[in-house]
């Protein structure tokens, strides 16, 4: 298979963490045959220093011309400490999102024995965790119009805003992607409160019917963020809206044991964009520090959700799941490797 790959490595740990992804990308073309060209282009802070902005019309033909884009972290400190900025990084996500209509976000959740202690939640609560956050990306509070200021600076607005034809796609792939898991859909929203999460469930009233052998579930936003932690081995699919998806997929992330694991696709119109669900770190910047596992296995979504290579896919999470269960891993995970090390010992047991 010959496949064009958009690398959109962006800020902070980001372009060592896609490197090591690449890596392993590489060596599935070697094992099966496979040939990936890759387009570099740029994001975020890098994007913003080189051209002033994060997400510049080049970078748009790169991903547009691609048949993936395997993305890797945006954020810079010198932008999150002036609320003043005019330009942030985050404005570059945020548009390439819309740009290439990715309206859902796929951020699986899987508790992995060998990490259990990792988390800070006792063990039993961890068995059996294996859930999906499918989470609206490109509408919601995040891009309601009218958003700002009143001239006195004194007041500020964002509206949430959802049409039917933005939620009814959602809830179709929620009980789509739930007859390939565990056969469960819940519907996390405020409809006791929220005007748009009472038009979500009106939809999935009329929705889950049509999926009769899948059982459908609604839940209010705090009670699931409380269940999260008390019982999360119920959830299968969690669908929901752009801001709750953002922060149950973070809450999700602690079940896992580490941030530096958790995967995710986002797919819409365009081409589909793959990234691991941290941020930059900064800190650990240059240090061959951060963990790659996140970046890794946001390449095995890529080859099965943009390709449809299984196996391949299959083989680069069983490496991940062997680099876990012998320790072979950074120190975010009680390892003492670094990012390359670990990306390495991912290349050895595929090839
Ligand atoms: C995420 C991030 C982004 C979001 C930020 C960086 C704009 O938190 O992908 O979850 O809020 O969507
Ligand atoms: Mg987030």
């Amino acid at each position: 298979m010959n496949k064009r790959i958009a690398i959109l490595a962006g800020d902070g740990i980001g372009p060592e963490v896609i490197t090591q992804a690449q890596l392993v990308l590489d060596a599935i073309c070697a094992k099966f045959g496979h040939t990936f060209s890759y387009t570099e282009a740029l994001v975020g802070a890098a994007a913003i220093d080189a051209t002033g902005d994060p997400y510049p019309a080049d970078t748009h033909e790169v991903c547009m011309q691609s048949d993936a884009v395997l993305f890797g972290a945006i954020g810079h400190p010198k932008y999150d400490n002036d609320p003043h900025a005019k330009v942030r990084p985050e404005q570059g996500l945020l548009r390439m999102r819309k740009a290439l209509g990715l309206y859902a976000n796929l951020r699986p959740v899987v508790s992995y024995p060998s990490l259990f202690d990792k988390s800070p939640l006792k063990n039993d609560r961890l068995v059996g965790v294996d859930f999906l956050v499918l989470r609206e990306l490109i509408s919601g509070i995040y891009f309601g119009e009218p958003r700002g200021r009143s001239e006195n600076g004194e007041m500020a607005f964002d509206t949430c805003v959802y049409r039917k034809d933005e939620i009814d796609p959602m809830l179709h792939l929620a009980f789509e992607s739930a007859r390939k898991r565990k056969n469960k859909v819940t519907l996390v929203d405020k409809a006791n409160v929220l005007a748009t999460s009472r038009l979500w469930r009106e939809r999935f009233q009329e929705i889950a019917p049509q999926y009769p052998d899948v059982t459908a579930d609604t839940i209010f936003v705090d009670n699931a963020a409380m269940q999260l932690i008390l019982n999360p081995a119920q959830f299968d699919v969690m669908v929901t809206g752009n801001l709750f998806g953002d922060i149950l997929s973070d809450e999700g992330s602690v079940l896992a044991g580490s941030l530096g694991i958790l995967p995710s696709a986002s797919i819409g119109e365009h081409t589909s964009v793959f990234e691991p669900v941290h941020g930059s770190y900064p800190q650990a910047t240059g240090q061959n520090r951060a963990n790659p596992l996140a970046a890794i296995l946001s390449a095995a979504m890529l080859l099965e959700t943009a390709f449809g290579l299984t196996e391949e896919a299959a083989l680069v999470r069983s490496a991940v799941e062997v680099a876990m269960s012998t320790n072979q891993v950074t120190e975010d995970l009680g390892g003492t490797l670094g990012t390359k090390e670990v990306g390495a010992f991912i290349v050895s047991q595929i090839s």
